[in-house]
Parts: structure tokens; sequence; C-alpha cells
């Protein structure tokens, strides 16, 4: 019969109830690879330290590979006692090796959990900090393709002044290379190794928790066994990275969504990346952009859901942790999913560039240019603001057009006049970072060594 790991203190045995509450198998066994690399390393550990014998080490580790590939091929036979992956892989190692018994010497499932957790992160940050440059690299060949295209840039969503199309996509493509470094920075802090630390207290046996790293391949060892069996920052830390990024790739989305509209017709978007409608037979929606969208939703909520959980708690590990788990995993597989259809989507799309040049052609859009025109010709900028201005006004009052009543201007004339034909306006913000395709062809160089970097 099956037991808990607690029977020897217990005379009754678990309630149902208390087990479908307590159990974290169903999500936890996802971590068995990182669950069994720890106790790999944790048994090497022993060995040296003269806890487990050169044989008894060789045991147990044949039997941690042969669990490992008996979850991988799905033959593992769990238990109904089987409460996390943590007691399925050692209950399983012991039916194999009388040295498992052994395994556990010096350890607790909470140093154990938190070093699982962190070492499943740092892989989960890894996948997805590629899948980002992957998103980055799309949006930097589109920039490359659009070539001096030109789109109205908007703020308050109404048009201000014409952009190339390739400085606005590279937009998102600088605010996914920030979400790049926050990962970075969360995994310098995720990269901790907790074994040695014990249930809470550190050990009375001669432990190397250093050596445990060495053998993990983890970079840091825990400063203090209390912080280090409760310290969940790093899963906060990784939740707000993703969160964040979830947020950016909204508004990626959004965007998305607005111009595959028939009003801004901006994009076209691929039959394979939208879908129909099963009423309206004309219907083409931007599903991939709408789900990037209300994603961001779930990914804000699974943070502070977590810091919720979080707040409060008394040192050391409380079960309340075990709710690390659920919403850090769900993040991860959202956000994988989200980074691969929104780059599938981006990367099919057809850009109706005529559609944009269209929409940025008003005059309107370059009397910002027309201000520091003048302010070229030595005007104060107040005073330019003013002239164009009324040149503006009297335009929409019907005076005559913006271009004639330019022309007519003693200040003003047909050089500046010029300014106002079509394309012209937004070749002339050169300065760095600006939005005319010469300063793009810069700040292309700049992206494209940051992404190689
Ligand atoms: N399943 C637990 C978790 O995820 C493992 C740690 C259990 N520790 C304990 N003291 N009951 O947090």
């Amino acid at each position: 019969m099956s037991s808990t790991l607690w029977h020897g203190r217990f005379e009754g045995g678990p309630s149902e109830a208390l087990q479908a509450l307590n159990d974290s198998l169903p999500f936890d066994r996802r971590m068995f690879r990182e669950d069994i690399a720890g106790s790999r390393a944790h048994v090497g550990m022993l060995c040296d330290v003269g806890l487990l014998t050169d044989a008894e080490r060789h045991g147990v580790v044949a039997a941690l590979d042969t669990v490992e590939q008996e979850i991988e091929n799905e033959t593992f036979e769990f238990a109904v006692n089987d409460e996390d992956i943590h007691t399925a892989v050692e209950r399983r190692v012991t039916e194999l090796e009388p040295a498992g018994a052994k395994m556990h010497t010096g350890r607790s499932r909470n140093d154990q959990v938190a070093t699982d957790v962190r070492l499943w992160t740092r892989g989960a940050i890894d996948e997805v900090s590629q899948l980002i440059v992957r998103l980055q690299r799309t949006l930097l060949a589109c920039a490359e393709a659009a070539g001096d295209a030109y789109l109205p840039g908007y703020t308050h969503l109404q048009q201000a002044q014409p952009v190339a199309l390739s400085h606005h996509l590279l937009a998102h493509g600088w605010a996914l290379a920030r979400d790049l470094d926050r990962l970075a920075d969360a995994r310098r802090r995720v990269d901790i190794s907790v074994l040695g630390a014990g249930a809470l207290a550190g050990s009375s046996l001669p432990l190397d928790p250093e050596k445990t790293a060495e053998y993990l391949g983890i970079a840091g060892v825990f400063e203090n066994s209390l912080d280090g069996v409760s310290d969940r920052d790093f899963v906060a830390e990784t939740l707000f990275a993703l969160a964040l990024l979830g947020v950016h790739l909204s508004r990626v989305g959004e965007e998305l969504i607005l111009w595959a509209s028939s009003e801004f017709a901006f994009v076209e978007l691929d039959d394979g990346f939208s879908t129909g409608s099963s009423m309206m037979p004309q219907k083409k929606n931007p599903d991939i952009a709408e789900l990037a969208r209300g994603k961001a939703g779930r990914l804000i909520g699974h943070l502070t859901g977590f810091l919720t959980t979080l707040k409060g708690l008394p040192l050391t590990y409380n079960k309340d942790m075990q709710e690390d788990k659920e919403p850090l995993f769900d993040a991860v597989d959202t956000v994988r999913l989200t980074l691969l259809a929104l780059d599938g989507m981006i990367s099919t799309i057809h850009f109706r560039t005529e559609r944009m040049a269209e929409a940025a052609s008003s005059p309107y859009a370059a009397a910002t240019d027309l201000a520091e025109w003048l302010v070229a010709n030595g005007m104060p900028f107040r005073q330019a603001h003013a002239v164009v201005g009324e040149k503006v006004r009297k335009a929409l009052a019907g005076e005559g057009s913006l271009s004639d009543l330019v022309a007519a201007d003693d200040q003003l004339g047909p050089e500046a006049a010029a300014l106002l034909e079509p394309g012209v306006s937004v070749t002339r913000r050169t300065t760095r970072g600006g939005g005319s395709p010469a300063a793009v062809a810069d700040q292309i160089i700049r992206f494209r060594a940051r992404l190689d970097g």
C-alpha cells in the first residue's frame, strides 16, 4: 500500500477533500526534468561529502535516469499518494533502488521545489527570449522591405506627422528589446540554487550547497536558508516581465486590428492568419491580433493574483506558495502562443503602402515642417507656429488651399509650399531616431547590432 511522506506521525490517512486541494501533481509534473536534475546534483553532492557511497550514488542516479525515461515515454505509473512530482519521483526511485531512501538526506521539498521552479523558469525565460528575437527579426525584415513607404504617425489617434513605415514597425521592435533586457535581468536572480537550505534552517549534516549548484549548472547559491525557501520574487518578476511583454503585444495587436479595418485599410491579412464569419460571408477577421490584445488581461491577472498570494506571508515556506506554478506556467504558455501567432501574422501580412501614402498626404500633416522651415530661416518658433496656424485656419475656412496660401505669403512662399507636396515632409525629420527613411537607415543598423549583440 502506498503511503504519505509523513505516515510515521499519523494514525489516519488523508481525506479525499484534502488530497484534491493539496495535490500539485496535476500541474507540477511538467517540472519532472528539473526535479530529476536537482536530485542528481543533490546525490552527487551527498556522495562527495561522504553521506552516500559511490555505489549508492550510481544506483540512485541510474534509477533517476529510468524514472525520467518512464515519465517521458508516459509509462510512469503515478500513485494515488503521489502528492506532487517530488513525491512521485522519490517513491519510484526507492522502488527501483533501495538507496533511494537516502536521496532525501539533508533535503526538504521546500528547498527542492524552490530550486525546481527556478530551473524551470530559467529555461522558460530562454525559450521566450528566443521567440521575442524571432518576432524582432520579422519586424526588422518588414522594416527593411518597407523601403521609403510612409504612413501617418498618430497622437490621440489623430493624424500628426507622416513617418516611415519602417520607423513605425521598429518602434515595436525596441519595446521588445526592453522586454528582452528585463527577462535577462530577472534571469540573474532566477539562477540561484536553494538546495541545502533544507526545510528552512540548513542542516546538521555536512552539506555543500555550492557543490550542488555547480552540479546543476546554476550560477549562484542562496545566502540565507530562511529567505531561500520563502523567496518567490523571481516568479513575480518573471510574471511582471511577461505581463509587460503581453501589454506590448496587445498594442501591436490593436494596431493590426485598426489597420486591417476597411476604414484604415493599411494592411491585408493572409488567409492563414485570419478567420471568417459563420454568418457573414464577406468577413475576414483579425482574431490573432484580437487575442494578442486580449491575452494581456490574463497575464496582468497572473501577476496581480500572485503578488496578492505572497503579500503578508510569514517566513518561511507556506503552502500558499504552491500557487506559484499555475500562473507561471500559464503565463509562459500564453506568451509562447501569442508570440508565435503574431510572428506568423506579421511575416505574411501585405502592407498597402499606396493607401498609407494617400492617408498621409494631407498638407496639414506638414504644418510642423512649415513652422520649422520658418525657424531655420531665423523666426522664433512661437511666432512661426502662429504664422502657420493662421494659414491653416484660413485654409480650413475656405479662403484657399493651404498650398496656395503658403505660396502667396511673404514669409513663406513657393519654397515652403513645396514642403506640402505628398511624401516630402516625411523625408525632413532626419535627426537621430527620427521618422524619415534616411534616419531609419541608421536606426536599422543599431537595431540589428542590438539583435546580433
Ligand atoms: N508541492 C509543494 C509546492 O509546490 C512542494 C513543497 C511542499 N512542502 C511542504 N512543506 N509541504 O510548494
